[in-house]
């Protein structure tokens, strides 16, 4: 389990009084209009703000009881991994063959667990055939697979995945979805965030963000009433 408290800040205070707890072996989703702070709040769960990406921030998010502000990077991707929603600023290596043993190979694992681990991640997402290719030459959907790929070679409790569909086509978005899926049914923790509530039906609870605030915490039942239509009346009612 682990809770958050958090408010950041540059310039305007870009998250306010975020106070929320996921649930442990839950999906929970995050959804809100363009620039509503989704993106901000995913870059604070795995540290990466403030420690990347400075800024003033206020609280603190803490992830089964470690402080994100305090705690190295390397440490929180054992539990938190994070897929950016450009993956183009985490991949800098020259295969993905190489993207996906990176994480483990920091581990100094044996050669053949790192080698048993790349298989397994890149069949669970069926990329097998983007071993050899470089991710820079990668379509922006195939990127997303690959960085959820080095993000799972960690085998990290807990997943955030920032607009995992945003660029891909119907396959690969239900080959993702359908990862992410099984991840839940394996126990992990899953946050995703997504602008599409038809890729929803697996969320648990969904947040509704606005302006930096989360306005709505939305559980069970109620999610899949909002699948049902009313999902696009409350976005909606957050256009002024
Ligand atoms: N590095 C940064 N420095 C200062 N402000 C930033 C930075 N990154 C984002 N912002 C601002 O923070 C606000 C929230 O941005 P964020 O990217 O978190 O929104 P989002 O909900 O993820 O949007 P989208 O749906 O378009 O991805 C926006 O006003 C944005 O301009
Ligand atoms: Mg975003």
């Amino acid at each position: 389990m682990y809770k958050k408290y958090l408010v950041i800040a540059k310039g305007p205070w870009i998250l306010k009084g975020i106070d929320l707890a996921a649930r442990r072996g839950a999906v929970t989703a995050i959804v809100g209009l363009s620039g509503c702070g989704k993106s901000t709040l995913a870059l604070a769960l795995n540290g990466a703000i403030p420690q990347r990406i400075p800024g003033v921030t206020e609280g603190r998010v803490m992830i089964d009881g470690m402080d994100t502000r305090r705690v190295s990077m390397a440490k929180l991707a054992l539990k938190v991994g994070l897929v950016f929603q450009e993956p183009d600023n985490q991949l800098f290596l020259p295969t993905v063959e190489d993207e996906v043993a990176f994480g483990p190979e920091n581990l100094c694992l044996p050669p053949q667990e790192i080698e048993d681990i790349v298989k397994r991640t890149l069949r669970i997402l069926e990329i097998e055939k983007l071993k050899d290719k470089n991710p820079a030459e990668l379509s922006g959907g195939e990127k997303h697979l690959v960085a959820l790929a080095a993000v799972l070679s960690l085998d990290p409790e807990i997943i955030v995945v920032d607009e995992p569909t945003a660029e891909l086509d119907d396959e690969n978005t239900r080959l993702v979805l359908g990862a992410l899926e099984r991840l839940k049914n394996e126990g992990k923790t899953v946050i995703i965030v997504e602008h599409n509530f038809n890729n929803l039906t697996f969320a648990d609870s969904i947040l509704l963000m606005a302006e930096g605030r989360i306005v709505e915490r939305i559980e069970g039942v109620r999610a899949n009433e909002l699948l049902s239509g009313k999902f696009d009346e409350l976005l909606a009612s957050q256009i002024k």
